[in-house]
């Protein structure tokens, strides 16, 4: 059997198409590579063949807007944790259509009484098949009646939520976990601080404590399916104004823009 089912060896990406054009590309297939790399794990085509495999896919499929997700495992071989009996790892592209996000996607979230692991214990900047930690996080929080889990690191600091990364506001400066939180170094993280950087905010990547979330002015998470989603409760206290706040709302707006003005066309 694929060592992908059996023990959740391998790695994956997800991205988008808006309108026929896939956001963030070249960016989420160098990540799939790095991630391939970590984990030791052989990807049997050059990145550019992988590509042109993904954009024939897309076409296939006839859609605009959609969820793209190209999958690689370690593939068939024995029973055991030993990946040398494996020849030839499997590749996947999953495709399923994904309209646009509706425009009011505030959230509530706890805590979670679950630590996003260090990366001596699970290289967390690697997108590895193993989600069950979050899995377990957000199921927790829903049996809370919220949205969602914020996870912190095995030191207490902030991490990531279940597919998101965080981003809080205090006096116009913009905080969000480094990558030395156990974060996956999340795509539209990387872009949203680009277009901070490019708004003048101050935009700080550092270690964050949970009392940093009750005194913020807003805090909003960022993800692929995410995109930009307002956090307005944390353990059952209000954020901010408890409704989106001014800088997040400029954000999304910004983040739409960008969205139209880039992505490597599907369909020309
Ligand atoms: C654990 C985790 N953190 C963060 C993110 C956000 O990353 P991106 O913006 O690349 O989608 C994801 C996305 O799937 C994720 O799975």
């Amino acid at each position: 059997m694929d060592h992908g089912f059996l023990y959740g060896d391998g790695i994956f990406e997800a991205f988008r198409a808006y309108k026929g054009r896939i956001f963030q590309f070249d960016a989420h297939m160098n990540r799939l590579y790095d991630s391939a790399k970590i984990i030791g794990l052989n990807i049997p085509l050059s990145q550019e063949e992988f590509k042109k495999v993904i954009i024939e896919t897309v076409r296939k499929s006839g859609y605009q807007d959609c969820y793209i997700r190209p999958q690689v495992t370690r593939g068939i071989g024995l029973l055991g944790c030993d990946p040398g009996s494996c020849k030839e790892s499997t590749v996947v592209v999953y495709v399923v259509p994904l309209p646009g996000m509706k425009k009011d996607r505030s959230i509530r979230i706890v805590i979670s009484s679950y630590r996003r692991p260090s990366a001596c214990i699970l290289p967390g900047s690697s997108k590895m098949t193993q989600y069950i930690n979050l899995i377990l996080a957000r199921m927790e929080a829903k049996a809370s009646g919220v949205d969602d889990a914020l996870l912190l690191d095995t030191r207490g600091f902030l991490s990531e939520g279940p597919g998101w990364n965080v981003f809080l506001v205090k006096d116009r400066t913009v905080i969000t976990p480094s990558i030395a939180s156990s974060i996956l170094v999340g795509i539209t993280r990387n872009v949203i601080i680009r277009l901070f950087k490019e708004s003048n905010y101050a935009v700080e990547e550092r270690d964050v404590v949970v009392s940093e979330l009750y005194t913020a002015d807003e805090i909003f998470g960022t993800g692929t399916g995410t995109e930009i989603t307002p956090v307005i409760e944390v353990n059952g206290r209000k954020i901010g104004e408890g409704k989106p706040g001014p800088v997040t709302n400029e954000m999304d707006e910004k983040f739409r823009e960008f969205k139209k003005g880039n992505g490597t066309p599907v369909y020309e």
